[in-house]
């Protein structure tokens, strides 16, 4: 199924549900982040395929921190394969990858991957890839709106398109501190699919539904005109 073509579409995905995927198979948490994995690369093609021009991930929250040493340690090594070994297919693909949150606390390791795959995928115009690992909006806000600042001038601080669809996997319901500013206007589709689960069908569903909302921006919509946000 291919949606219709729009210029620009920034999708952002609280990808949630590992643990729990993995606890259902009696499995441990860790066997679910493996098999979440695997999930952001069909859900990156078909980011590519429906013409979304950026993708947002929740990879890792500055909360996060506070699971259990071998869990934090396995999504690091986790976060670091996928930027080696998926970089390559990324940048023939056309993606660009660009990583938000704090750097200063990642190993070093993780810290290296991020800044080769940044580098070489620089040119890549077809998908603006964003992870978002240690990061928390509130954090990025703050750090963003140290000056005084113009709202158009914050939002290029945090480099960031407002985001249109705001997808969470896993049942839950809240944001847990992605992208506040940027979601000020989004629809949101929650579902109860458990990420390693979420697979390019879901997608294209949480897309057919985002095409069938009218956003008035707080406007009046005349029956088939389209709202702007400004
Ligand atoms: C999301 O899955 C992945 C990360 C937060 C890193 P969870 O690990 O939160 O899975 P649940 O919510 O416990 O099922
Ligand atoms: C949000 O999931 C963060 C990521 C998906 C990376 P969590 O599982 O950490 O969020 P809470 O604790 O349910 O809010
Ligand atoms: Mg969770």
């Amino acid at each position: 199924m291919q949606t219709t073509l729009h210029t620009k579409l920034h999708v952002a995905i609280i990808m949630d549900g590992n643990g729990r995927w993995a606890e259902e198979r009696g499995l441990p948490r860790p066997d679910g982040h493996q098999v979440g994995a695997d999930a952001v690369r069909a859900i990156v093609r078909a980011a590519v395929e429906h013409r979304v021009s950026a993708l947002s991930l929740y990879a890792f929250s500055s909360y996060n921190w506070q699971r259990p040493p071998a869990e934090v340690a396995g999504l690091m090594g986790l976060l670091r394969h996928f930027l080696l070994v998926e970089v390559p297919w990324l940048r023939d693909f056309g993606v660009r990858i660009t990583v938000l949150g704090r750097r200063d606390r990642l190993p070093i390791g993780l810290a290296k991957a991020i800044g080769h795959a940044e580098a070489s995928t620089r040119d890549g115009r077809r998908l603006h890839l964003r992870i978002a690992i240690d990061y928390s909006a509130r954090d990025a806000i703050l750090a963003a709106a140290a000056d005084h600042l113009t709202a158009d001038e914050l939002s290029g601080r945090l480099d960031t398109e407002d985001v249109d669809l705001m997808i969470r996997t896993g049942g839950d319901q809240r944001l847990s501190d992605f992208l506040l500013w940027e979601s000020a206007y989004a629809e949101f589709y929650f579902t109860r699919v458990k990420w390693p689960d979420f697979g390019p069908d879901d997608f294209a569903a949480a897309l057919a539904d985002y095409h069938r909302r009218t956003r008035s921006f707080g406007g009046v919509v005349e029956a088939g005109a389209a709202a702007a946000p400004h």
